[in-house]
């Protein structure tokens, strides 16, 4: 089943690159316009419900405002809440986030397991980031919040790690942006490496499922298929989107 969630305001609800941390709207809205995304991924089955702690989600976007060197990131706050509340909710054992860059969207992820906002115990949270420099920084981004290990960053080629990955993979998220042939077409790549390893119930979330609907399209057929994928929903409610689609 394919279903779409679109806000209205999606085409002006626009953050600044540079400047990740600014408020765009009241929280209230940015609650509100999350929980209707979240409401149409428990219609179709993607999560059992759409509960989560406000308050770890607030405190777990403090500490990354506060310790976090981001140069950039197209991560909104709807998008930061929207990945979080979905971890918080599923709860992955295994999660491995492909293309982490300085490691903002692999901690919207890991922070629900590890950090100020974290409800779980995870097994491994792992971020991997083919620039060995920028996996660094993110690295060094993720120690200040996890002391524990369970969250850490690997400077490797994703495809290679989902496919050496020797444990189910609960949750993947996609963000890599590839080499100049494929760009985010690695995406189906990845998936396709990490199928055999995702149970039933495990979910995939690809990033820029808007901005990059084109060079997604190979991709997007695959998880809007009742083949491979049981349903698959595209959020958009700011520019970029993300694609949230359950085995
Ligand atoms: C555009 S960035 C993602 C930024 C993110 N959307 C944000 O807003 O913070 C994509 C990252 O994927 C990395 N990348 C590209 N191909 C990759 C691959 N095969 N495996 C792992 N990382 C890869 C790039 O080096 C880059 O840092």
């Amino acid at each position: 089943m394919f279903k779409v969630y679109q806000s209205e305001d999606w085409k002006d609800y626009r953050m600044s690159f540079n400047d990740p941390h600014k408020v765009l709207e009241p929280l209230e809205k940015e609650i509100k316009i999350v929980g209707e995304a979240l409401e149409v991924l428990k219609e179709v089955g993607i999560i059992p419900h759409t509960n989560y702690d406000n308050e770890k989600l607030l405190a777990h976007r403090k500490a990354v405002a506060e310790l976090f060197e981001i140069p950039w990131t197209a991560i909104t706050h709807r998008m930061q809440r929207l990945i979080y509340a979905i971890n918080a909710i599923k709860q992955p054992a295994n999660m491995i986030a492909a293309g982490v860059f300085c490691g903002n969207t692999f901690i919207s992820n890991a922070g629900a397991g590890v950090g100020p906002g974290a409800v779980y115990t995870a097994k491994n949270l792992i971020g991997v980031e083919i620039k060995p420099h920028e996996a660094e920084r993110a690295e060094r981004n993720v120690r200040k919040i996890d002391p524990t290990g369970v969250a850490r960053v690997i400077a490797e080629d994703a495809v290679d790690t989902v496919k050496n990955f020797d444990d189910e993979i609960n949750l993947l998220y996609l963000d890599a942006d590839g080499d100049r042939a494929r760009g985010k077409g690695i995406y189906l790549d990845i998936l396709q490496n990490a199928y055999d390893k995702m149970p039933k119930g495990s979910v995939v979330l690809a990033h820029n499922s808007v901005n990059s609907g084109d060079r997604l399209n190979a991709y997007l057929n695959f998880v809007r298929d009742p083949k491979n994928m049981s349903a698959s929903v595209n959020v958009i409610f700011d520019p970029e989107g993300l694609e949230v689609s359950v085995k």
